[in-house]
């Protein structure tokens, strides 16, 4: 049985990560903040959870220890923060502690070969963003630690290397955008008219699967995990609307300094409260910003290295529409195809 170190593994994409490695046969490592939650998250076969913290685990030789603790053969480093909310340093999450990670990496696989034992490669998987291929990404910090750190991969660690970048990641039921909800609130409010590739989590999660199984496959690629379609915000709430067969709100257009007020309005309620609203806890002005930049990018290179048939958004809502059993099916039958290129 592989073992998986999968760093970031709660949230939003971490458990269909652990959740989509645990049913193809891995042993998956948890890297996690909290214990407590993450056992509630992650209650898959062949699971442990470890306790990490990418603000303060800078040290190369505690990564060290776990790697040779757990035997890991292959890493994934999901962790990504978008701003600094409850005190977190974003140099220190998204591009020191995994500088941190990738270095030990090197020297347990180096120590590995010494000793001539497995394993002697260990393939890392670092999660980025389609936001690194904005001419501006320098301008904010999130997309410009993900570069940093994706090119510290690429030039610096000499490891076996894929990196994903993901478009706007999006999952019935689960994340940070609950779009069969908004599909159902009476005024839509959208930011900007730009163009994004919205990326079903599953989609994500098999292909990254998949990418680990054959990492030779993708070697030191930088793959663009966007979905099939680009489409505006607004073409996003309709399509998942016309989906469901639900008669759609009024669509307004809200200016960005708008957006942005209201805010930081929110922003100024308890940080208690802020946390338990979810998504609320995570927008800045910067965040807001982001989303009408848009963005989008070429999926042919993700297709062809993880053969994983593209999850239409309309496909998924009416499935979803159809009945929960439907859209288990759909899911599933994702799982089960592999697209020959
Ligand atoms: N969601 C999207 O649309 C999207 C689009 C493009 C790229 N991405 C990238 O995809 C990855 C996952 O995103 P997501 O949407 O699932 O984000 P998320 O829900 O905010 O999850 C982020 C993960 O990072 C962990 N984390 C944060 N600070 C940490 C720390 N100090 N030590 C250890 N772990 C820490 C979180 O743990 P806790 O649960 O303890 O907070 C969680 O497991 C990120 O790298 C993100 O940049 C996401």
């Amino acid at each position: 049985m592989k073992r998986i170190l999968i760093v970031g593994a709660t949230g939003f994409v971490g458990p269909a990560l652990v959740e989509e490695f645990s049913r193809a046969g891995y042993f998956v490592i948890c890297g996690v903040r909290n214990l407590k939650s993450a056992a509630q998250q992650l209650d898959f076969p062949n699971v442990k959870v470890i306790k990490v913290d990418m603000n303060e685990d800078l040290n190369p030789n505690t990564w060290l220890d776990r790697l040779r603790e757990h035997r890991v053969d292959g890493v994934v480093n999901n962790v990504g923060i978008a701003n600094a909310f409850g005190g977190q340093s974003i140099e220190n999450v998204n591009v020191n502690a995994p500088l941190a990670l990738f270095e030990a990496i090197y020297f347990y696989c180096r120590e590995n070969r010494e000793a001539n034992r497995p394993p002697q490669d260990v393939s890392v998987i670092q999660i980025s963003t389609t936001g690194v291929n904005w001419d501006d990404c320098d301008a904010y910090k999130y997309p410009k630690s993900k570069k940093l750190i994706d090119e510290s991969l690429i030039e610096t660690t000499g490891l076996n290397f894929i990196i994903v970048r993901p478009n706007v990641i999006y999952e019935p039921g689960r994340g940070h955008l609950l779009l069969e909800q908004i599909a159902r609130l009476p005024v839509i409010a959208y930011i900007g008219k730009s163009y994004i590739q919205p990326i079903h989590c599953r989609e994500l999660a098999v292909g990254i699967v998949r990418l680990m199984k054959n990492p030779y496959k993708a070697d030191c690629s930088i793959l663009q995990a966007t979905g099939p379609e680009a489409m505006t915000w607004k073409q996003v709430f309709l399509t998942v609307c016309k989906a469901l067969e639900l008669e759609h709100g009024i669509c307004i257009r809200t200016p960005l300094l708008f957006a942005q007020i209201f805010t930081n309005l929110i922003q100024r309620l308890p940080e208690r409260l802020l946390y338990r609203l979810g998504i609320l806890s995570k927008l800045d002005n910067d965040t807001i910003e982001m989303m009408t930049k848009g963005s989008t990018g070429d999926n042919s290179d993700w297709l062809k290295k993880t053969s994983v048939q593209p999850m239409h958004m309309f496909d998924t809502y009416r499935h979803l529409g159809e009945s929960p059993e439907a859209y288990n099916d759909y899911v599933q039958s994702i799982r089960d195809t592999v697209v020959e290129s």
